[in-house]
Order: structure tokens, then C-alpha cells, then sequence
């Protein structure tokens, strides 16, 4: 609530001109059946033609002036929820932003989209709905109770007793509701899983021709969503015609029991009837917006439950600045070292379900790793603790001799370049997204990089250059091509530890050994390891670890390996068959 309060408390002051051109809209329109009274007691009865044409001539008057702050108080309600969500929006994307990997797996990718999507329109719908709405309506509803008592005190009581009725039937149907609007938001949830997931792999879809299948899918969750819609809004749906039953029972009876008092010719005159009836269908139709605006504010409570979800995760690897101290400084690393100690690793915090470990190696500054192993086996989980994209279970992992929890984490990131397995190239140019790795690279630079990549004579071969547009997810250059100027993107950061998670698998064997030999010939100092499903791609590096089952199953050189490693010889006598 507080989060929110924060966010809300900047649109007070124009809430607070809303409120009064809510207040001088409802005090004019509240006027109109008052005087209509006096038209027809005084004017009409009276056959007075004066006050006929001034009273009707105000009424005008007062219409006109009520039409342009009803307009003034509509633009700031409109306003005020419009701001209102930017902020959340704003707020919500950066703290997905903060989010580690773990937080992310808790998470589904299409949930998040939905809830920052969807979620907060639907919560815009209700502020617009209660800031324009929501604060002119009780006023109009104690305005017109209180004419209706001056006017009448029996016919003023049966119209309380029907909208104490309507009152406990809207909260039963609030009651019923509510749930089916939560369950409708995570139906979407789900429908934009599908969605994501077909429309990423489209491509798959159509070369194993599974479209039926995947239509077959989205009908499924399209039921469901249209299903679950329809009982939700059946049920709450059903507020306006109890209203509006309730406001024909109420004008039957005042123009019955209204009508014999009019008849008898007691104080209650044709007009002051006229006037009860029009201000009990204010009070009614008030009533007919509070409980629509009661049914939206029920429905984007599900939708504020699922933002909290997100707003009180907790980072579990959070960027927070480390403080200096004589002998260390959390923001230098020194050199790309990297030591692993009794080092494990689990997605679900489980030590029995280990992804990973225990890993004992020591890797000095500049050395080549090669990691290799069955899918599976926890190659990408391992790199992944460099880098803190994950935190150990147990044990240490070290960086140029220092916990890497000790350090701050944007420079330990800074200091990584990792070219992930499944890597992802964002719209915009080819400078574009070199550029990621460091914002102020000048095209030189780029160029330097582009060709230690082999990605130079590609770049150069298209038309635009170093402009090229890619789209996201890089899907205008092939598979090969995009792991080039991942690689590049990677090193332009000149980092001390250089990560490549099966970055060179779609490269020939010419062009991943023109690569290497740029990459490795590195004056200064980068460690790097390089995890690959060939043999040939990790069998020239300075240690080889073997990975199984998350495990170490043997560290040595290629030779080394070939006489200790039955796993690594396997391998190596498979994939050579292969080349034969
Ligand atoms: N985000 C995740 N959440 C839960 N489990 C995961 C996640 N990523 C990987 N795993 C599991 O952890 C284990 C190790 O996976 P990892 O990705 O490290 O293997 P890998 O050796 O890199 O495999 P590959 O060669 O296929 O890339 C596997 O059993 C995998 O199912
Ligand atoms: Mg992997």
C-alpha cells in the first residue's frame, strides 16, 4: 500500500482540483430538479410566465456551466490514472530490471508481460472509473437523500429500504465475483505463455508442421479464458438490472403513495413530487455507478495482488554498493583468476537436486579453459557462478582471489563478458549492439572487434555496414553469424574473464580455429573458458574439465584426458569417427 501511496501522492493536487469541479458539477446538476419544482409550483400552477423564463433561463445557464467542469473533472481523472499507472509500469519494469536469474525462473516470462500489461490497464480502467466517478457519486447520493427527507420523510425511507436491499445484493455479487476475475487474469497468463512460446519458434512450428497442434493448444486456453470471462461478467453483470428492478419498485411506489398525498392536497405538491422522483433516480443511478465502480475496484484488487507479487520478491543478488575498505577495493577486480572451492550449485536451493558440484579448480589469469560434458551436466550452471547470475549453494568461487560476493556486483559483471548459449541480438543496428558491451566504442573499435570475431567481412558484405538493422531475438542474420557479434559484443568490454557458452557450435571449424587463434592471442591476461560440445573446439586449451552429472569427472590437458578420462575419450573417438 505504501508503494502505492508513494506513487499516488504526486496526482493529489490534481485530484484536488477534480474534486472541486466534481463539487460545483454536482451542486449545479443537484439544483436542476429544485428548480423545476418552483417552474411547476410557481410558474406553471401559478400561470407566472416571469419565473417560467428566469427559472428555466437559469437552468441553462447552470446546465452549461456544470457541462464544462464535468469536462475539466473528466480531464484530470483521466490524467490522474494515466500518470498514476505510468508509474507503476515504470516502477514494476525496473524492479524486473533488479531481478536475478532465480527470480526470473520463479516467475513466468508471459506472466510478467501480462501483469504489466494488462494488470495495470485494468487497474487504470478502475482510477478512471473512481477518480471520476467514484467521489462525484456519493456526493450526488447525499445531496439527493437529503432533498428527498426535506421533501418527504415516509417515501425518502422506502427509497433507503430498497437501496439497503441493493446494497447486500451487490456485495454478494462482489463476493462471488472477485475470485473468477483473478482466475481470468492468470487464464491470460497462460494464453500469452502459448502465444510467446508459438510466435518465438514459429519457425520450428512450421518446419515440424505442428501448426494444428499449436492451434489446438491456443483453442484450449482460449476456452478457457472465454469460459472463465463469461462467468465472471455473468455474474457481475447482473448489478444493472437489480438496479434498475429496484428503481422501477421505488417509482411505482412514490408515484402511488407520492400520488395519493399530492391528490389529498397536502404540502406535497405535483412539483415537490416531480422533484422527489427525479432525485430518487439520481440516488439510484448513483447507486448503479458505486456498485460498478465496487465491481472494479474488486477486480483490480486481483490484478494489484499480482503486482505486489512483484514489487515484494526479494532480490536474492541485488546491486548494492560494497564498502571500501584500507586494503580492498570492491570495485577493482585485479586480475581474471577464478578459483572454484567445494563450489555447488542447485536451482532449487535443494542440496539433494545439485546442479552442480562440488567443484574444486584453481585457474590462473590468462589461462584457456575448455569445459566439456554430456547436455545437462551443468556447464552453462558453472559458468554461470562467475558471474553471480546465480549464487553457490555451498563453497566459494573466487576472483582474482576474492570471494565474488565481495565485490561490487555491476564492476564484477563489468569485468565478465559472456557470451551466453542461447544469445539474444536486440533491434537496432549492428553498431547498436556492439555497443552494448561499451557505450562510447567508436567505430574502430567496433571494427577491431568485429574482426577478432571474424564477423568484420559479414558486416562489411551488407550494404548498410556497420548499420544494419537486426531485429530482435536477430533473426535477419543466420545462426553463425549472430554468435560472431555476440562474441564481439563480449569482447569489445575487454574483460578480464571472457565466458563462451557453446558460442563457436554453428561456426565451421575454419572459421571457430581463425576465431580462437584472435581471441587467445590476448596480450592482456584474459581468462577464458570456452564450453563446447565438439573436442576439437576445447582440445588446444591450457585445462580441460569434464563435467558429469554436474560433477568433475576429470581436469587435464587434451593428452592428458585421452589416457585419464574414459567420459572425455568417449567423446573424442565418437566425434572423430564422425570426421572420417
Ligand atoms: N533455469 C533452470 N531452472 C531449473 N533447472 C535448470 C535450469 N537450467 C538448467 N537446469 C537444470 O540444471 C541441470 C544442468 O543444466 P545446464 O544448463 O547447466 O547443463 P549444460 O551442461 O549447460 O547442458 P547443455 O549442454 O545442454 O547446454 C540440468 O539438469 C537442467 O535441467
Ligand atoms: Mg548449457
Amino acid at each position: 500500500m505504501k508503494f502505492y501511496y508513494s506513487l499516488f501522492k504526486k496526482q493529489i493536487p490534481l485530484l484536488l482540483v477534480d474534486i472541486f469541479c466534481l463539487m460545483v458539477d454536482v451542486a449545479l446538476e443537484m439544483a436542476q430538479p429544485f428548480l423545476m419544482a418552483i417552474i411547476l409550483d410557481e410558474g406553471i400552477k401559478k400561470q407566472d410566465f416571469n419565473i417560467i423564463w428566469i427559472v428555466s433561463a437559469i437552468m441553462l445557464a447552470m446546465a452549461i456551466v456544470a457541462i464544462l467542469f464535468s469536462v475539466l473533472a473528466m480531464n484530470c481523472s483521466v490524467k490522474i490514472a494515466n500518470r498514476f499507472c505510468y508509474d507503476i509500469r515504470k516502477q514494476i519494469f525496473h524492479k524486473i530490471q533488479t531481478f536475478s536469474f532465480k527470480n526470473i525462473d520463479e516467475f513466468e516470462v508471459p506472466s510478467l508481460i501480462t501483469r504489466i500489461t494488462s494488470d495495470v490497464n485494468i487497474i487504470r480502467q478502475m482510477m478512471t472509473m473512481v477518480t471520476r466517478a467514484g467521489l462525484k457519486v456519493p456526493l450526488m447520493m447525499i445531496v439527493g437523500s437529503v432533498f428527498m427527507f426535506i421533501y418527504n420523510l415516509k417515501l425518502a425511507a422506502i427509497v433507503l429500504a430498497v437501496c439497503v436491499v441493493l446494497c447486500f445484493s451487490i456485495i454478494f455479487i462482489i463476493y462471488r465475483s472477485s475470485p473468477k476475475f483473478q482466475k481470468m487474469q492468470v487464464a491470460l497468463d497462460d494464453i500469452n505463455q502459448v502465444i510467446e512460446e508459438d510466435i518465438d519458434g514459429i519457425r520450428v512450428v512450421k518446419s515440424f508442421v505442428r501448426e494444428d497442434h499449436e492451434i489446438n493448444k491456443f483453442q484450449t486456453k482460449n476456452d478457457r479464458l472465454m469460459n472463465l470471462g463469461i462467468r465472471a461478467f455473468q455474474v457481475s453483470s447482473i448489478n444493472i438490472p437489480l438496479i434498475l428492478f429496484g428503481a422501477n419498485i421505488c417509482n411505482a411506489l412514490i408515484l402511488g403513495l407520492g400520488g395519493i398525498d399530492v391528490a389529498k392536497g397536502t404540502s406535497f405538491t405535483t412539483g415537490r413530487l416531480s422533484s422527489f422522483v427525479n432525485f430518487s433516480t439520481i440516488v439510484l443511478m448513483a447507486f448503479n455507478m458505486v456498485s460498478g465502480i465496487a465491481i472494479n475496484i474488486s477486480r483490480s484488487s486481483a490484478c494489484f495482488k499480482r503486482l505486489n507479487q512483484i514489487i515484494n520478491v526479494k532480490i536474492d543478488i541485488p546491486y548494492e554498493k560494497k564498502e571500501k575498505t584500507d586494503d580492498f577495493d570492491p570495485s577493482v577486480i585485479n586480475d581474471g583468476s577464478v578459483e572454484f572451492i567445494d563450489a555447488t550449485f542447485s536451482y532449487s536451493n535443494d542440496k539433494e537436486k545439485l546442479a552442480v558440484g562440488p567443484v574444486n579448480m584453481k585457474v590462473n589469469a590468462g589461462e584457456i579453459i575448455g569445459i566439456v560434458g554430456g547436455t545437462g551436466s551443468g556447464k552453462s550452471s558453472l559458468v554461470s557462478l562467475i558471474p553471480r547470475l546465480y549464487d553457490t549453494l555451498s563453497g566459494q568461487v573466487k576472483v582474482s582471489r576474492r570471494d565474488v560476493k565481495d565485490y561490487d556486483l555491476i564492476s564484477l559483471r563489468e569485468n565478465i563478458g559472456v557470451v551466453t548459449q542461447k544469445n539474444v541480438l536486440f533491434t537496432g543496428t549492428i553498431r547498436d549492439n556492439i555497443k552494448w558491451g561499451k557505450e562510447d566504442a567508436t567505430d574502430e573499435e567496433i571494427n577491431a572487434v568485429l574482426k577478432k570475431a571474424q564477423a568484420y567481412d559479414f558486416v562489411h558484405s551488407f550494404n548498410d555496414g556497420l548499420d544494419t538493422l537486426v531485429s530482435q531475438g536477430g533473426t535477419s542474420v543466420s545462426g553463425g553469424q549472430k554468435q560472431r557479434l555476440s562474441i564481439a559484443r563480449a569482447l569489445i568490454k575487454e574483460p578480464k574473464i571472457l565466458i563462451l557458452d557453446d558460442s563457436t557450435s554453428a561456426l565451421d571449424v575454419e572459421t571457430e580455429a581463425k576465431l580462437k587463434k584472435n581471441i587467445y592471442n590476448n596480450e592482456k591476461k584474459m581468462t577464458i573458458f570456452i564450453i563446447a560440445q565438439r573436442i576439437s573446439s576445447v582440445m588446444d586449451a591450457d585445462k580441460i574439465l569434464v563435467l558429469d552429472n554436474g560433477k568433475v569427472d576429470n581436469i587435464g590437458t587434451h593428452e592428458e584426458l585421452l589416457k585419464n578420462s574414459s567420459i572425455y575419450r568417449d567423446m573424442y573417438v565418437t566425434q572423430q569417427k564422425g570426421v572420417d
